[in-house]
């Protein structure tokens, strides 16, 4: 950090926000919020003269509430800059005059009052996110007791005990009788691995920081007697395990088995912990004088970084990378790389190792003349759009801009080209470069055109299923030869009227397929498919056409038999329908005002709108104001399940 703060070509901005981020790949612009300091950060000198006088008193958040701090304070022992703030809630209280004691005491006058929060606007070409993660709160598990008993702490309160910096400068004490304690008992897995109360995943850093801890304590206090609780102890990397060889050497004891209960005797204050020790299969007790319990990483629980990045995260809430192998350290959202606790919890080797790769793709990224822009990208037909926002709405990368009776713009930098704006468009108005809709119902037809009963017209995303269907084939997997592929680059992209096209064209089953829902490569664009066949169910049944005719299925990269499991009971299905079900299907598609907007070929002119109630079918003529129609309701059942159809 210290050598950051002196980089003359790194500026660090300490104390500060960022409250937007606008712009694309190359172009971002960000407003940060730098906040009053109330002290002159280049005048001050650390002197600590001021902090002596301040009446207020309060926890010291860094150490965990184990000390106390005043209302003038440097937030840390190594912060850069080492420079006082003024924490101006907890200065003035309740009271609108500050009491100036420090003010008279500062020398070098670096403390003001009138100091103002000031807005800084950066031009940025590149953004890497490193905001680190939180950690688990085990006072729910009621079984250890923590709170319940001052002598059971967390491995962050404990790093604090024995840190030359902390409270009790690195002399290592109890809490209720500040003696050093001699039996020390760790529990391992607090709030991780757990299906049941904390997170699922392994939190990755717990095992090597308690063995790391056990070997310090060993070093300073020979005598000491520790006993860890596990359930397995995770080694893994470099000069590791030989750490944990070197701590069992040492006296260390391991015992694999989390405590079920702790109890404290009022008097000696120690702990009485009941294990089931699983290799032995007893049931043991241990008497300690202080637990210390491994609490689990969680992501960040800032959820700002995300909608102002456009990030996405994975289902155990940490920000999701563009590719797990390929690009590890890039986000779906171009220009924007991540590094550290930020991406998954890991220690601080494996943090800087990506920190500095992550500094290394923004590098090549600004150091290259041109940004090649993805070939497909979306393109609005100022003609047809009709300044509705639905497209701006839907675009998981903020790729369109739109204003009130503007027509949509597409940042063509920022676009990633999944099409879920060009599905969303109901007025044909948003054209895939390269990858048109007339593209599309060309396959369509080209599948339909013999023996469309034996078909199944089945979208695939381009990045799971189609290659789960890779897989599958590569894999020599036998399944049904009646499903005919169409690629897109997301599930997004399939538009509702692809299906209704598909079913008028004689086809039995359509299937829509895609990454599994946190894997979607662009964000989170296949949310807009579940909301799309959700409302198209809700259509089949009202127009008479069995909803199972449309199905819906994730299948990730590597899951080829899971492809070729969901092909063999979608051509059950297919085998199911019969000719006479799917002549009815094409007669009522075609007879009825089904929305096919786009048949073959585009609209030349805006044609006026029908608005059909998605609950009831209830439909009638309007013409179609997107300002006005917003908070439309349907007449006749009261519901605002309506959608504009184009007639
Ligand atoms: Fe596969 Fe979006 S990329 S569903």
């Amino acid at each position: 950090m210290m050598d950051a703060g002196r980089h003359p070509r790194i500026e660090l901005m300490a104390y500060s926000e960022v409250e937007d981020v606008s712009g694309y790949v190359g172009n971002f612009r960000v407003r940060v919020r730098k906040k009053a300091r109330y002290v002159d950060d280049k005048e001050c000198t650390a002197c600590g003269d001021c902090v002596k006088v301040c009446p207020i008193v309060k926890p010291d958040e860094f150490q965990m509430g184990l000390s106390t701090r005043r209302a003038i304070y440097i937030p840390f022992p190594q912060a850069v800059p080492s420079a006082y703030i003024v924490n101006i809630h907890e200065c003035l209280g309740d009271n609108p005059i500050a009491c100036g004691k420090c003010i008279e005491r500062c020398d070098k006058k670096c403390i003001d009052f009138d100091m103002q929060d000031e807005i800084v606007e950066l031009e940025v070409g590149a953004v890497i996110v490193s905001t680190g993660m939180d950690t688990y709160d085990p006072t729910e598990l009621d079984e250890y007791g923590y709170t319940r008993y001052e002598n059971v702490i967390t491995s962050i309160e404990f790093e604090r005990l024995i840190s030359a910096g902390g409270p009790t400068e690195g002399h290592f004490i109890r809490l209720t009788d500040r003696q050093t304690p001699e039996r020390i008992g760790f529990v391992q897995c607090v709030g991780s691995r757990s299906q049941v109360r904390g997170n699922p995943y392994c939190s990755n850093i717990c095992c090597m920081n308690t063995v790391k801890d056990s070997l310090l304590l060993k070093d300073h206090y020979p005598d000491i007697d520790i006993t860890v609780f596990y359930m397995d102890i995770r080694a893994f990397g470099k000069g590791f395990e030989d750490l944990y060889m070197r701590s069992k050497e040492m006296g260390v004891k391991y015992i694999r088995g989390l405590p079920g209960e702790v109890k404290e005797d009022p008097e000696t204050t120690s702990l009485r912990l009941f294990v089931e020790n699983t290799t032995t299969g007893r049931l043991e007790q241990h008497e300690v004088d202080m637990l210390v319990l491994s609490i689990g990483a969680l992501p960040s629980q800032d959820g700002r970084v995300k909608d102002l990045l456009s990030l996405s995260r994975t289902a155990d809430g940490f920000f999701m990378e563009a590719h797990p192998k390929l690009k590890p350290v890039d986000t779906p959202t171009r220009g924007v790389y991540i590094a550290g606790c930020a991406e998954s919890p890991k220690d601080v080797k494996d943090s800087v190792t990506q920190a500095s790769a992550a500094a290394a793709r923004a590098g090549i990224l600004l150091s290259s003349p041109r940004i090649r822009v993805e070939a497909i990208t979306a393109v609005v037909d100022e003609d047809l759009c009709k300044k509705c926002g639905l497209c701006a709405d839907v675009c998981p990368y903020g790729a369109i801009v739109w204003a009130k009776k503007q027509p949509a713009r597409v940042l063509t930098a920022a676009c990633a080209g999944c099409g879920t704006c060009a599905a969303e468009c109901r007025f044909e108005a948003i054209i895939m470069r390269h990858f048109t809709d007339q593209q599309i119902y060309a396959m369509i037809d080209s599948i339909l055109e013999e023996d469309p009963q034996d078909k199944v017209v089945a979208f695939a995303c381009n990045w799971c299923s189609y290659a789960g269907a890779d897989t599958a084939g590569t894999g020599r997997m036998a399944y049904p030869p009646n499903a005919r592929l169409i690629r897109t680059m997301c599930s997004g992209r399939v538009a509702p009227d692809f299906a209704w096209y598909a079913f008028r064209k004689g086809a039995p089953v359509v299937l829509v397929s895609g990454c599994h829902l946190v894997d979607c490569h662009y964000i989170n664009a296949n949310r807009n498919t579940v909301r799309r066949v959700d409302a198209l169910w809700e259509g089949l049944e009202k127009y008479g056409v069995r909803p199972e005719r449309l199905q819906l299925e994730w299948c990730s990269a590597a899951e080829g038999q899971r492809w070729a499991k969901i092909i063999t009971e979608v051509e059950k299905l297919r085998a199911a329908v019969t000719p006479d079900e799917v002549e009815q299907t094409r007669q009522t598609l075609q007879e009825t005002k089904v929305p096919i907007k786009s048949k073959v070929g585009r609209l030349k002119e805006p044609a006026p709108a029908t608005m059909c109630c998605m609950r009831c079918g209830n439909q009638w003529d309007v013409t179609y104001d997107p300002a006005a129609d917003e908070e439309r309701m349907c007449a006749a059942c009261r519901s605002n399940s309506v959608r504009v159809l184009v007639g």
